[in-house]
């Protein structure tokens, strides 16, 4: 559809990393051909096939969440959301592209993984998606394998420190996959939480009979993830490999980064949006509705959230994803029932990541550009989609959004898109919402209604992180 046709984007507030402008967004065969500031004779001359008003609205470059797992396994069961509803859920709340976690299989290859993955996505998605690779097991014949995802656009790798017997890798095979990245451009990505120590403290707490999901919290201590995240840090070093840690939660996880960011490190830390609004209050909530909110890292008691705030303003943190896992509170959450350890671990949000970021411009807490830096153009560095996702330049996809940042909305399983019976900011209010979404200049949300199609998304290569340069 997108072929030989125009679209013009007029009289919005173009937003990117870098600027502020008052322009008019030209799009040509699904890409960015132009901006010229709104009224200016070159504007004033354009036409096109279709033009969209943004009078009163922010034009934005659609969201990068690199951090999502549709139909994850997990826990005996599958994350909730498909590539097909996870992706127009994205889609809805203004996200353009993701990049999913493919997982190995412990004791089989990447590749055979890495199929799997593309064959769950392939067709389905809604908007654009890129994988990262999940390392079950680093040996002599995955180290190799990693090189030729890197080749082929998968580039980097996420590792476990929790989850043993699961995902679990020890300092060993971490610091080998580290090596290896160090040498062939992959960013390691980190889930940095001691998974042998929280083993210990789960069994101690369930023989006390603290089986509610509350003690889920509890047990995996902020001192835990500060841990990990410090010998993940001088596991780096040692290697020579940047790394990225992920769902970063705890204060004290973010001193460890500033510390090596302060030395000058390149080590880069994501937080997410449920670590900014929601706390263990929700864990505690009584019945088993704290079920809803157990996820790993954990959520943490209120006092964590002015560090990760700081951190997003100061910098060292650099990128805030959904880490989107959702399942269903009924028949998925419920397996943990009497044991807060079987509660498959993970949160819907792939639908309110750009709104509760934009929530939090309007309380003050980061300005419009790091809005677009956080969410949009640094994930996109950092994975190495850039330019070609999250920003608004010319000879980029025309992955666009036009935000009323003045209309309020609240979020409610009533009225969401992802498949998931709950949701994990059931009646909060916030102020603006996603109008309308361009895809490679296909309009996929317009005005509220999704207009896209399942396999409009195309799988995005790679190149290695952009960040470092
Ligand atoms: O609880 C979470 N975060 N579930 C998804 C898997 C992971 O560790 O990211
Ligand atoms: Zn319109
Ligand atoms: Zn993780
Ligand atoms: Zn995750």
């Amino acid at each position: 559809m997108s072929t030989r046709t125009r679209t013009l984007i007029r009289g919005g507030l173009v937003l990117t990393a870098a600027d502020e402008l008052h322009a008019d967004v030209l799009i040509e065969d699904g890409r960015v051909a132009a901006l010229a500031a709104h009224g200016s004779d070159t504007a004033a001359g354009w036409t096109a096939d279709r033009v969209l008003d943004a009078t009163d609205r922010y034009v934005i470059p659609g969201g990068v969440d690199v951090h999502t797992h549709m139909e994850l396994p997990f826990g005996g069961t599958f994350a909730s959301d498909t590539f097909a509803t996870g992706t127009r859920a994205a889609a809805w709340g203004g996200t353009t592209t993701i990049v999913d976690f493919a997982v190995q299989s412990a004791g089989r290859p990447l590749r055979e993984g890495l199929d799997t993955w593309y064959a769950k996505a392939d067709g389905n998605c809604a908007i654009d998606y890129a994988f990262h690779m999940i390392l079950s097991d680093v040996n002599e014949h995955t180290l190799k394998e990693m090189d030729l995802l890197v080749e082929e656009g998968v580039t980097s790798f996420k590792l476990f420190m929790a989850y043993p017997g699961v995902f679990y890798s020890d300092d060993g095979r971490i610091l080998r996959a580290m090596q290896r990245s160090a040498d062939n451009g992959g960013l390691i990505m980190m889930h940095a939480e001691n998974g042998i120590a929280i083993d210990v403290l789960v069994e101690q707490a369930l023989a006390r009979g603290e089986t509610d999901p509350r003690y889920h919290g509890e047990v995996r201590k902020a001192l835990l993830e500060a841990e990990a995240t410090h010998r993940a840090i001088q596991l780096s070093r040692v290697a020579g490999s940047p790394l990225y840690v992920v769902h970063v939660s705890a204060q004290e996880a973010v001193a460890e980064l500033a510390a090596a960011r302060d030395k000058g490190l390149p080590v880069f830390g994501e937080t997410c949006p449920q670590y900014l609004f929601l706390s263990t209050d929700n864990l505690a909530e009584p019945g088993f509705e704290g079920a809803k909110y157990v996820c790993s890292t954990p959520l943490r008691p209120k006092e964590h959230q002015a560090a990760l705030w700081r951190g997003l303003r100061t910098n060292d943190l650099q990128v805030v994803s959904t880490d989107h896992c959702p399942f269903c509170f009924k028949g998925q959450k419920d397996l943990g029932l009497g044991d807060f350890s079987k509660i498959p671990n993970g949160l819907p949000g792939v639908e309110h990541r750009m709104d509760l970021l934009h929530q939090a411009v309007v309380d003050g807490h980061i300005s419009r550009r790091r809005w677009i830096e956080i969410a949009c153009a640094t994930p996109a560095r950092m994975f190495g989609l850039y330019p070609q996702k999250g920003t608004i330049a010319p000879g980029a996809d025309a992955d666009i959004v036009l935000y009323d940042p003045h209309t309020t909305q609240t979020l409610s399983a009533a009225s969401h898109h992802m498949h998931v019976d709950y949701s994990a900011y059931e009646g909060r209010t916030v102020t603006g919402r996603v109008e309308t979404v361009l895809s490679r200049g296909d309009v996929v949300i317009d005005h509220g209604e999704f207009t896209g199609r399942a396999g409009h998304g195309a799988f995005i290569p790679r190149s290695t992180c952009q960040y470092l340069n």
